[in-house]
């Protein structure tokens, strides 16, 4: 993090105060406020869905799908005991392939949606919340398919909340002051994740812990979080850095990587400006975007994630007469040999040129690293980074008017 930077710490509590007063602000409040008060109708509807069901599939996308996707590889919930029942998602694309592929998961499966939209008339969604309609009737019949139809919706209107009305489906309020971006610790994100086994609680009392911690009046001039909005838009404004690159060392962050590319491109973008958010897993990248980084374009700065190490690592095995020049590892565990590898990374990209900054959340009880506790934190730390950075810009954080152009040009063409 860089320390030679002037923060301005009475324009981050007054940018603070104006976030939180916005009427899109309401997601500030969402750690503490979903704690108190819907956390216990998610959890009785997810215990229902376990019971019947062995997939989810959530129906969304953007903003609506990609902190649930994030958190749910994260914790590779997947392959996880804590809950029977997968998350399987859909409406996230046009692909006729992706969703024939999901309908031929579902075979001789039980299963249950959540479709989740705000505006309810969003295109890739609504297709796909049709064909898998069609599905789930001709498999349960209209009535019983009722108990399996979840939508996550506006509180008071759109063309799923009509639907819900008409047909008696349960719903889930997306609150008004929350856009899609920044809805994942609401029930857009944590009712999918808590049918999946994830500990929606912790993940919520993580983003307490980053808000208590990072934004409270009396944290600001410890704020690591103040520290990499202000740095980040100075290396923009000053140093000409219009590229961010998102950088971690565990493929399980990929999903978590698409979601902060979404929250930044989407509230940064804007007037023909904006630092534009691109993202790297190494060791893989390292082979491939690493040598551009090492020596391309001097344009970019790049953010080090780390988290913790998992508790059970594979160690490099002895081997007789070996030929492959790696004994001096033996013994070794893998998670430190990816450690070294983080740190020489680091140290070579600032020799060549890339200013760095390290965001490290760390959860020594983890058995895995990262858990429930760390991604609430570093959900609520990238959203709040993102809105400061947004508005150092001069731009709306919540708004997106750009994604609008192409629907108008796609309408056109499908006759509408
Ligand atoms: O962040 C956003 O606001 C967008 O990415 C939306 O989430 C996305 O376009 C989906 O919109 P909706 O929830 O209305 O279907």
């Amino acid at each position: 993090m860089r320390n030679d930077i002037d923060l301005d710490y009475d324009l981050a509590a007054e940018i603070i105060e104006d976030l939180r007063e916005d009427p899109m602000g309401e997601w500030f409040d969402l750690p503490d406020k979903t704690l108190a008060s819907t956390l216990g109708d998610i959890s009785s509807v997810a215990k229902e869905v376990q019971e019947s069901s062995d997939y989810l599939v959530c129906v969304g996308i953007g903003g609506s799908y990609l902190g649930t996707r994030a958190v749910y590889e994260a914790l590779d919930l997947e392959n996880s005991e804590k809950s029977r029942t997968k998350l399987l998602f859909a409406g996230n694309s046009l692909s006729s392939f992706e969703l024939k592929k999901i309908l031929k998961k579902l075979e001789g499966k039980d299963f249950s949606l959540n479709v989740i939209s705000k505006s309810g008339t969003t295109l890739e969604p609504a297709l796909a919340y049709r064909i898998l309609k069609k599905e789930l009737i001709s498999r349960y019949g209209a009535e019983k398919a009722k108990s399996r139809i979840i939508l996550t919706t506006d509180p008071e209107k759109g063309a799923l909340r009509e639907e819900a009305e008409k047909n008696g489906y349960k719903t889930f309020d997306i609150p008004l002051g929350v856009g899609g971006r920044y809805s994942v610790l609401s029930p857009v994100g944590l009712f999918p994740l808590a049918v999946a086994g994830c500990d929606i609680g912790q993940l919520l009392n993580g983003a307490l812990e980053c808000k208590n911690s990072q934004v409270s009046s009396d944290s600001l001039e410890t704020s690591m979080l103040v520290s990499y909005a202000f740095s980040r838009f100075y290396l923009y404004d000053e140093c000409g850095c219009d590229v961010e690159v998102l950088a971690s060392f565990e493929p399980r962050l990929l999903y978590f990587n698409e979601w902060w590319k979404q929250l930044f491109g989407e509230s940064e973008g804007k007037n023909k400006q904006g630092i534009f958010p691109a993202s790297v897993i190494y060791s893989t990248d390292l082979h491939s975007l690493g040598q551009y980084l090492q020596d391309g374009r001097r344009n970019i700065f790049e953010t080090f994630l780390r988290v913790s190490s998992e508790k059970n690592p594979l160690t490099v095995p002895a081997e007789k007469d070996s030929h492959d020049g790696l004994d001096y590892l033996e013994g070794v565990p893998l998670t430190e040999i990816s450690e070294k590898a983080l740190q020489a990374t680091m140290k070579a990209h600032d020799s060549g040129g890339i200013s760095t900054f390290e965001i490290e959340v760390l959860d020594e009880d983890a058995e895995n690293g990262i858990s429930e506790r760390s991604l609430g934190f570093l959900i609520f730390f990238f959203e709040v980074a993102c809105a400061i950075s947004a508005t150092l810009q001069g731009v709306d954080p919540f708004d997106q008017p750009g994604v609008e152009k192409y629907k108008k040009e796609m309408y056109k063409l499908l006759g509408k």
